[in-house]
């Protein structure tokens, strides 16, 4: 109970805080967002997608799952992406991963989990059809160059659901984002071109 005063406390000198730096600011926010951005990230408690881009609530519209997993039968990640496409009309969809993800490394082990298996034989595929690039590498090396596939491999599922390759037929202007995170020195990179629909 403790710890639960303690983001209550904290909430109420943030709010405060806020008010102070923009008097309208919650009466704003409250009416509407307009967010240009949406973030399809892992659930780890270090890579909070607000935060890392020092973005205020209202800007960016997020997704978060163990290992930033974008397949096209999971109903959340494609609500999330349709609302975000066709009612917030965002221009970016960004994939972040992280270095030394914990759902990658898990994927990579030859080891029972449970139930979360079968959310990393998503993974597990993607370094099936990538061995070739991964063969060789020490493993911290292989860990690495997995999150980047992860990423890279789940920015172009995010292109091919219907939703996008929808908003590309109707001239919609939506590009999609592969970056990484290093959680050793808090800085964000682009490992990819961005995939793009129509100019
Ligand atoms: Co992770």
């Amino acid at each position: 109970m403790e710890s639960l005063k303690t983001l209550l406390d904290g909430n109420k000198a943030w709010a405060a805080a806020q008010v102070q730096q923009d008097p309208e600011f919650f009466s704003r926010l409250a009416k509407q967002q307009a967010p240009e951005y949406l973030w399809i990230g892992c659930s780890d408690s270090r890579v909070p997608a607000n935060q890392i881009t020092n973005l205020q609530p209202g800007e960016v519209f997020v997704h978060r799952n163990i290992a930033n997993v974008v397949v096209q039968t999971d109903m959340n990640v494609l609500s999330v992406l349709q609302f975000a496409v066709e009612v917030l009309k965002v221009k970016h969809v960004i994939v972040c991963g992280h270095y030394g993800c914990g759902g990658v490394k898990a994927a990579l082990e030859n080891q029972r989990h449970g139930l979360i298996d079968n959310w990393l034989r998503h993974i597990q595929n993607i370094a099936r059809r990538r061995e070739g690039e991964l063969e060789g590498l020490d493993p911290a090396k292989t860990l690495d160059r997995l999150c980047e596939l992860n990423v890279i491999a789940n920015a172009e599922n995010v292109a091919r659901t219907t939703i996008i390759q929808d908003a590309w037929d109707r001239g919609q202007k939506v590009d999609i984002h592969s970056w990484i995170y290093r959680l050793d020195n808090g800085l964000l990179s682009s490992i990819a071109p961005a995939i793009q629909g129509p100019r």
